[in-house]
């Protein structure tokens, strides 16, 4: 490796708690004041690698890029990359690095970013590798679960649809489970409940309560964010599985009766059927405002990986 503080963010604990909210407050500042971030980053280049569909994740990190004056470049699938002819994501990454100061990777296998920050001389950010991690889309729901109630601690979080296959699902719960006094319920079909390994290495070790259900309807009231996710049809094996699983749950105006006053509604996005239109009205749906939040929180970690973030006070309100 040739800089020694060469950082990449490829799993949700390559910034220990400390720092995630260091970051998060640089976000909340930011999102209090873009315009002061301005040019923080002139002259710098962001790489969007991309062998993956994306909207948000992928023009998120442009958007954060250019608010902070830098410039973007990148493919937006495999297909029009040299990956489509057998282009190592090792040999990929060794030419980006000359190209760009930093870049963004999803791809469908995991583990891909990971070995990509092995032969990288710029910071690696992993925007989701398969159905494993999805490191910054948790810093966007953390960011999003602050706001919102004024704390990562003592909440219980439901996480509700396809929590097999959902990466921001598990790269939630193993960020969140560093915090105090969380309480988690599980809830999904019995074919895509929460991988065993996930429970094995973020919960259980920590004695963290959690409960794995089945109703949406009875977990409500207890809930103070409810995490919706969409059932991931690209993972699926064959396509009647998913056509039985894809309206297991669909969230309604009527339901949000059973809950609380202050819940929060929280969903990656984007959504097919899980959310019904007449919610979105709803002052508890928090899912277009934590997108949004997807950018301050990029521009934060942008800045912080590159080490522009350094003497830099912030108090967290
Ligand atoms: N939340 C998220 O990752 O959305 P995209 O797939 O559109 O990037």
């Amino acid at each position: 490796m040739e800089h020694t503080k060469l950082r990449h963010l490829i799993d949700p604990l390559d910034f220990s708690a400390e720092e995630i909210i260091r970051l998060l407050d640089l976000a909340d500042d930011i999102a209090s004041s873009p315009k002061s971030y301005y040019g923080v980053c002139e002259g710098m280049k962001l790489a969007t690698l991309f062998y993956e569909p994306s909207t948000r994740t992928r023009l998120s990190f442009e958007a954060a890029m250019l608010n902070l004056g830098g410039k973007t470049l990148g493919f937006a699938t495999a297909d029009s990359s040299s990956a489509s002819k057998g282009e190592s994501v090792a040999d990929t990454i060794r030419v980006i690095s000359g190209y760009a100061d930093i870049c963004a990777m999803r791809h469908p296998k995991e583990g891909a970013p990971l070995r990509a920050s092995h032969y990288s001389r710029i910071p690696v950010i992993n925007a989701g590798d398969g159905g494993h991690q999805h490191p910054t889309q948790t810093l966007t729901d953390l960011m999003t679960i602050r706001r919102r109630k004024g704390s990562l601690s003592g909440l219980t979080i439901g996480l509700c649809g396809d929590l097999k296959f959902g990466r921001t699902v598990h790269s939630l719960i193993r960020s969140l489970a560093r915090y105090e006094g969380l309480r988690f319920v599980l809830i999904s079909p019995d074919e895509l409940k929460t991988p065993r390994y996930v429970l094995e290495e973020s919960l259980i070790p920590k004695g963290i309560p959690f409960c794995e259900v089945s109703s949406l309807e009875d977990s409500m009231p207890e809930l103070d964010i409810l995490y919706m996710t969409r059932v991931q049809r690209e993972r699926f094996f064959n396509e009647e599985d998913y056509v039985r699983l894809k309206d297991s749950y669909i969230l309604t105006a009527e339901k949000m009766k059973l809950a609380k006053p202050d819940m929060a509604v929280l969903h990656p996005l984007p959504r097919v059927n899980e959310i019904a239109l007449d919610v979105d009205d709803d002052p508890r749906a928090a899912y277009f405002e934590q997108a949004q939040n997807g950018v301050y929180v990029r521009m934060a970690l942008i800045m912080t990986l590159l080490g522009l973030d350094e003497g830099r006070v912030f108090q967290h309100a």
